[in-house]
């Protein structure tokens, strides 16, 4: 089955107003290039997120994190249809450095991915096996991939693969590694929602993707695209990463 192929960029905490240039770099990239094989997702703070939707429509929007209630008394929160009302299609659900440091549990996270999917979000659901975890790498992805909400399917969920230890560390696994860790995963999802549905989920890396790294890795028969934080802040490094599919 021929699935979407899909490059975000994570920029995490960076950026600051004056980074629409960088918005509008890639989208002329975009609009020059007869060579553009995925859809490109940029997941920004939430205080860029409306004026970008506003002033950009060659890319799609994505917010980094969202409550699991609509609305409330929750100071600091930005609930999934505020996201869905400022013109965005994704949010990223899961990523390990909120794991970490906000201590996402997979219950939450399990109702975050039912609040998005409630508002017509499509969920970047982030796994993936921290450094002292690599032995238990399966039984970590499969805890993970049983955070999803029964109704999950290729229409609200994409995956992405993320080991901790290759966010912003330079390093990677293998080619060989990243093509059979996403077809366990997908073997994974097959157990939970059968082998058809689960063949139409796309399943991105995510983890020091770079220009130097991203031809490899893009065009392994089971990668459907990346999730790349460090290297999407530079828009000729991001333009690259977008041209580097066969
Ligand atoms: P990195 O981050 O590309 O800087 O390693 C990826 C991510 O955290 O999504």
């Amino acid at each position: 089955m021929k699935r979407t192929k899909y490059t975000v960029a994570n920029w995490k905490m960076n950026g600051l107003t004056g980074s629409i240039n960088i918005v509008k770099s890639i989208s002329r990239h975009i609009k020059r290039s007869k060579h553009i094989k995925s859809r490109i997702v940029i997941c920004p703070p939430f205080t860029l997120l409306s004026y970008f939707a506003q002033n950009d429509n060659t890319i799609s929007f994505g917010g980094q994190n969202c409550h699991f209630l609509e609305n409330g008394a929750f100071t600091g929160s930005i609930s999934a249809p505020m996201l869905k009302s400022v013109g965005c299609k994704f949010v990223i659900i899961g990523h390990s450095e909120r794991r970490q440091y906000q201590k996402e549990t997979s219950k939450e996270i399990n109702l975050k991915i039912k609040a998005a999917i409630s508002a017509n979000l499509k969920v970047i659901y982030c796994i993936g096996e921290k450094l002292n975890q690599i032995k238990n790498r399966n039984v970590i992805l499969k805890r993970q991939i049983n955070s999803l909400p029964i109704n999950f399917n290729n229409k609200n969920i994409i995956i992405a693969y993320e080991p901790v230890w290759a966010i912003g560390t330079g390093k990677t696994p293998t080619a060989d590694e990243i093509n059979n860790i996403h077809l366990k995963i997908r073997k994974l999802l097959a157990i939970k929602i059968g082998a058809s549905k689960s063949n139409g989920i796309s399943i991105l890396y995510g983890g020091s993707v770079n220009a130097n790294n991203a031809y490899e890795i893009l065009n392994l028969p089971e990668v459907d695209g990346a999730l790349v934080g460090g290297a999407s802040l530079k828009a000729k490094e991001f333009s690259k990463i977008i041209d580097s599919y066969k």
